[in-house]
């Protein structure tokens, strides 16, 4: 006889993520103060970001000493396949993450010796997303936030792990060529039909829309 199969829960996602009319998530003006007022809406238990949107920001963080860990704020968790993310120190300390995990896969380069850092190791080339999803949810995760400027989401979409996408729509287009990211990524999103949970507007042109499954 086999043990009946225990399925954990598996936490919401949603990705919250600026974009331009034409759909790009940089190259113009994002409203951070609208941005992140709205991000308060999902109380995340979890931050899941891309390694290449942790080196964007990397050198104005290591500029900024932070106030330190947030008490009580999310886990900021980045996949970071190649071992490119150095700044966690600083990431732990920018006043908003109570804490930070490295997500690596078993082809990530040897880390630097004494690296205070929580690390998961999953998926063989690159970190298998689904397995960590199954991991948070072990761990009790109950909101994934996810912070990108496409390619993960895209990789999230394609991999059926999004729940939700909260588009905060930018009335300007950003003059991104065709082959530019969109905040899907640069390879098709996989076909499907979402909802509209909930729109807002206000009259600076800025449009709040929440999809889900
Ligand atoms: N407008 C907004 O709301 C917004 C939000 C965030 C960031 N941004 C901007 O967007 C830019 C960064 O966005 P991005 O799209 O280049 O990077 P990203 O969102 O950080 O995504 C790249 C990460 O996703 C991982 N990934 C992609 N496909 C994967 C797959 N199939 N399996 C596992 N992991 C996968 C990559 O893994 P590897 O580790 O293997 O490379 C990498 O770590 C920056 O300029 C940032 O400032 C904009």
């Amino acid at each position: 006889m086999t043990a009946p199969e225990h399925h954990l829960p598996r936490p919401h996602s949603v990705a919250h993520v600026a974009i331009s009319l034409e759909g790009a998530t940089r190259g113009f003006d994002v409203d951070l103060d609208r941005y992140y007022g709205l991000v308060g809406t999902w109380h995340e238990d979890v931050t899941l970001t891309g390694a290449d949107t942790i080196l964007a920001q990397e050198s104005a963080l290591a500029a900024a000493p932070g106030p330190g860990p947030a008490e009580g704020g999310p886990l900021l968790a980045v996949v970071d396949s190649g071992g490119r993310v150095g700044a966690w120190e600083a990431l732990r300390n920018a006043g908003y993450w109570s804490d930070v995990l490295a997500l690596h896969s078993e082809s990530t380069p040897s880390r630097p010796p004494g690296r205070r850092v929580d690390e998961l190791v999953l998926g063989a080339d690159r970190v298998d997303l689904a397995a960590v999803f199954e991991e948070f949810g072990r761990r009790g995760v109950e909101v994934v936030r996810v912070d990108s400027g496409g390619r993960l989401i895209g990789a999230l979409l394609r991999a059926g792990l999004l729940d939700e996408i909260s588009l905060l729509l930018h009335p300007c287009f950003a003059g991104a060529g065709p082959d530019a990211p969109r905040w899907y990524g640069s390879d098709p999103p996989p076909a499907g039909a979402f909802r509209l949970v909930a729109s807002e507007s206000w009259d600076d042109g800025l449009v709040w829309l929440r999809y889900r499954h």
